[in-house]
């Protein structure tokens, strides 16, 4: 065997050590090594980055500046130096990197005239100059914008796993209807918040993760004293395995009709025992008497809308204007819509422009045409549309989110089997309040008559 110098054996050590610790232990390697030079490189280029993406502003100083002067007798050139007002190029200050699991953290002040979406519009080109996957905006403050760089793709690794099931007794009161169902790129918790936004659309190709949100939506609230709706008009294939947690399932459109008109009504009773009541919404009237919140999981939302005669066509305008009003009104009255479909299109019928226009909460799967990705993200951003389109097959559950502050960010949910989402529904089944109690709630208990004395009369 022939003799290898010591210092290379000691290089080729050193090399087998360090890929060994990005190998095994990746967090540490990340925050202990290669975040130190990012961050010191991310200063270092932050003027030409800024310019780049034009993020600088121009600015008039006084500032010391050298001008030729006059050409001396000699030939030589003297050069003179004068304090004038000149325009320089001045970037947006920006704090210290601060490391996070998945990249790093950076705030920016905003030079005058800025605002954050000029950050947001041009985190692509950020991306790019910091040789990252991605940078997103994660918050901002007056006169500040927080950005995150993310290294690599978190949703592309591993299906993020969602917290356990709580027993029923374990949730947390701030937790009710805002259930985790999976993770965001950022690495944060994805909440679907329907207390903040009350409806969303869950729109995606076959096969792109559609139902597999809607387990993770059933098993985070299977434990909460909420009523589960389901309108399955795939004939209850997708929603029948939960039927224990549901209250009620319309597998056709006839029991369709016949549910949102009862769905109505109780909203209307609602309405009447917030008025006794002199509140604007359920939250507001006493724990004791608040009617049980209402979430209603429509699988295949085009179904509802396709006729084919004319026969259907009555039965189609009717389920149109009663999902728009309890869209337009189930907020106040804790009545919330989560619908699913491939297509979300304007074809489908003037109901669904209309409907969609009341829908904030908008998950955007791998969709295969633009217009599914544009109705349901093409009044947020167009960056949105090309993150959806550029969503790949083999990464199904990944979608771009709405968030309550009004920007998108893409997130994976957790996966959640049929079968995992069945025992959730058969563990919690004695939580699943009747229809009786759904539409009796609110008007059964007394109501303090804090409001109109007429009514209370
Ligand atoms: N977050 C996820 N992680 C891993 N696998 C997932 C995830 N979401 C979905 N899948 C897998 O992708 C496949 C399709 O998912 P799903 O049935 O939810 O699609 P879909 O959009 O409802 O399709 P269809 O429109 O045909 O009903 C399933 O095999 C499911 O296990
Ligand atoms: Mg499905």
């Amino acid at each position: 065997m022939p003799d290898i110098p010591r210092p290379l054996l000691l290089l080729l050590a050193a090399l087998v050590a360090l890929l060994a610790w990005r190998r095994w232990a990746p967090v540490s390697y990340w925050y202990l090594l290669v975040f130190p030079r990012k961050a010191v490189w991310l200063r270092w280029t932050w003027r030409h980055v800024a310019s780049g993406c034009g993020l600088t502003k121009k600015r008039h100083r006084w500032w010391f500046t050298t001008v030729p002067g006059l050409v001396a007798s000699t030939g030589v050139v003297r050069v003179k130096r004068r304090f004038q007002r000149v325009a320089v190029d001045t970037k947006p200050w920006m704090s210290l990197p601060r490391p996070v699991r998945h990249g790093f953290r950076i705030t920016f002040h905003l030079l005058d005239g800025q605002i954050p979406d000029d950050y947001a519009k041009v985190c692509d080109r950020l991306a790019h100059a910091w040789r990252i996957e991605a940078v997103r905006v994660v918050g901002c403050r007056p006169g500040r914008v927080t950005l995150q760089g993310i290294n690599r793709d978190p949703l592309a690794h591993a299906t993020p796993a969602l917290p356990p099931v709580e027993p029923a007794e374990g949730w947390q009161a701030a937790d009710l209807l805002r259930p985790v169902v999976g993770v965001l790129e950022t690495g944060a918790a994805w909440r679907m918040d329907l207390r903040l936004i009350p409806h969303w659309m869950n729109a995606g190709a076959t096969q792109s993760g559609k139902s597999n949100l809607i387990n993770a939506l059933i098993v985070g609230l299977a434990p909460q004293p909420v009523a589960l709706v389901g309108v399955d008009l795939k004939g209850g294939v997708e929603l029948s395995p939960y039927a224990p947690r549901l209250t009620t399932l319309a597998t056709t459109r006839g029991e369709c009709v016949r549910l949102l008109a009862d769905l109505i009504a109780v909203m209307g009773a609602r309405m009447l025992a917030c008025r006794y009541a002199g509140v604007r919404d359920i939250w507001h009237l006493p724990d004791a008497c608040r009617p049980i919140p209402v979430v209603v999981v429509v699988d295949e939302l085009a179904e509802l809308y396709l006729t084919a005669d004319k026969a259907e066509k009555d039965e189609v305008t009717r389920t149109a204007t009663a999902l728009l009003r309890i869209a337009q009104l189930g907020r106040a009255f804790g009545i919330h819509l989560v619908l699913s479909g491939q297509r979300i299109g304007s074809d489908l019928g003037p109901g669904v422009t209309a409907l969609r226009a009341q829908i904030g909460g908008r998950i955007c799967h791998r969709v295969n045409d633009p217009e599914t990705a544009m109705m349901t993200l093409g009044d947020l951003d167009p960056d949105a549309l090309v993150a959806a389109r550029s969503i790949p097959p083999e990464l199904p559950g990944v979608a771009v989110v709405t968030g309550s502050d009004g920007r998108w960010s893409r997130a994976r949910s957790g996966y959640v089997s049929t079968t995992a989402a069945e025992q959730a529904a058969d563990a919690f089944a004695h939580l699943t309040p009747s229809w009786a109690q759904v539409a009796s709630s609110g008007l059964g208990h007394e109501l303090p008559h804090a409001g109109n004395p007429q009514l209370a009369a």
